[in-house]
């Protein structure tokens, strides 16, 4: 065990609590499924996208277990139209902000399109770099069978990693668009393999995306690693959601699982339109958000507190 001397991390400097949800915990709540009838406990695990600070700090307050910088990063915050021009390097600095906001919820970062696909050692190589240069706990890979191998190398390095089976789409050409996996027995059973191999190459936790619900429950009750569903179902171990879709900040199409919990677009809108007719009208900057002028009277209040003009409106 090493110490820095002052408690912090050095990468990311993430809010150290020491409160951080460790992967032996994440991996221990299946167990707790397991016995939920008889102990009345295990509450599913509650993940979520975020892909700067500010969210993260905020979901991590919300009580979030997990937090994902998932490669929807190229969607959500570049706006592509898929994911497979996202870099290592991009999740990299994305991770180094959330970090800095996460002082419960355990970090897991994405690896992008071509990072680990085509060799064990250039998917160790990856996982790495994520750890060193992101500042992530854990990382996520896509695929069944056949990253398997890509799953027991990173694992042997000392990496903990989350599977990805079902709608994986870093291979969106390949599924012929983004559409529900799993239908009919041979490609129920094929899931079912994939899960087994990923568990079995040594994954922690397993994401499935858009598959039906009956499958996913055929999954999580063949696996002793929790299910971490999307577009799943209600019998996974836990559920994931990406937070532009969850908050209501996205506009048009969204797929049928996206629960929207709150309407933060409409509100997000409706501020900048209020700020932009202010300032056309002339009624902000009122005097109150304004320093003392240089001209003011000496007040009778004893001496003045220095003023000091934040570059964010944020206590750290
Ligand atoms: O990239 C991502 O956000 C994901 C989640 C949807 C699981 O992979």
């Amino acid at each position: 065990m090493y110490s820095n001397g002052n408690g912090r991390a050095t990468i990311g400097a993430q809010a150290q609590t020491g409160n951080k949800l460790t992967v032996p915990e994440i991996r221990a709540r299946k167990a707790h499924k397991a016995h939920k009838a008889h102990k009345g406990t295990g509450a599913p695990l509650a993940m979520v996208t975020a892909y700067d600070f500010t969210m993260a700090r905020l979901v991590d307050e919300a009580g979030v277990d997990l937090v994902l910088v998932g490669d929807s990063l190229g969607m959500v915050v570049q706006g592509l139209v898929n994911t497979l021009p996202v870099t290592l390097d991009e999740v990299c600095y994305h991770g180094r902000a959330v970090a800095r906001g996460l002082a419960r919820a355990h970090m897991v970062g994405d690896m992008p399109f071509m990072s680990y696909q085509s060799s064990p050692y250039k998917a160790v190589e990856s996982a790495g770099k994520l750890l060193k240069e992101g500042a992530f706990e854990s990382v996520k890979l896509e695929g069944g069978e056949e990253a398997a191998e890509q799953v027991r190398s990173i694992v042997r390095a000392g990496i903990p990693v989350m599977g990805h089976i079902g709608l994986t789409p870093q291979s969106v050409h390949a599924l012929g668009g983004f559409r529900v996996q799993g239908r009919g027995e041979e490609a129920a059973a094929r899931l079912l393999a994939g899960a087994r191999a990923i568990e079995e190459a040594g994954a922690y936790a397993l994401v499935l995306e858009a598959i039906p619900p009956d499958v996913a429950e055929r999954v999580t009750a063949s696996v002793d690693i929790p299910t971490i569903g999307i577009g799943a179902g209600s019998a996974c171990d836990g559920q994931v959601l990406v937070c532009t879709d969850l908050l209501g900040m996205v506009k048009g199409h969204a797929p049928k699982f996206a629960k929207r919990y709150a309407e933060l677009g409409d509100a997000i809108v409706d501020a900048v339109k209020r700020y932009v007719g202010e300032v056309r009208s002339g009624t902000f900057p009122a005097p109150e958000h304004a320093y003392k002028p240089n001209r003011a009277e000496p007040d009778e209040s004893g001496p003045h507190t220095l003023e000091v003009a934040p570059m964010v409106a944020v206590r750290h």
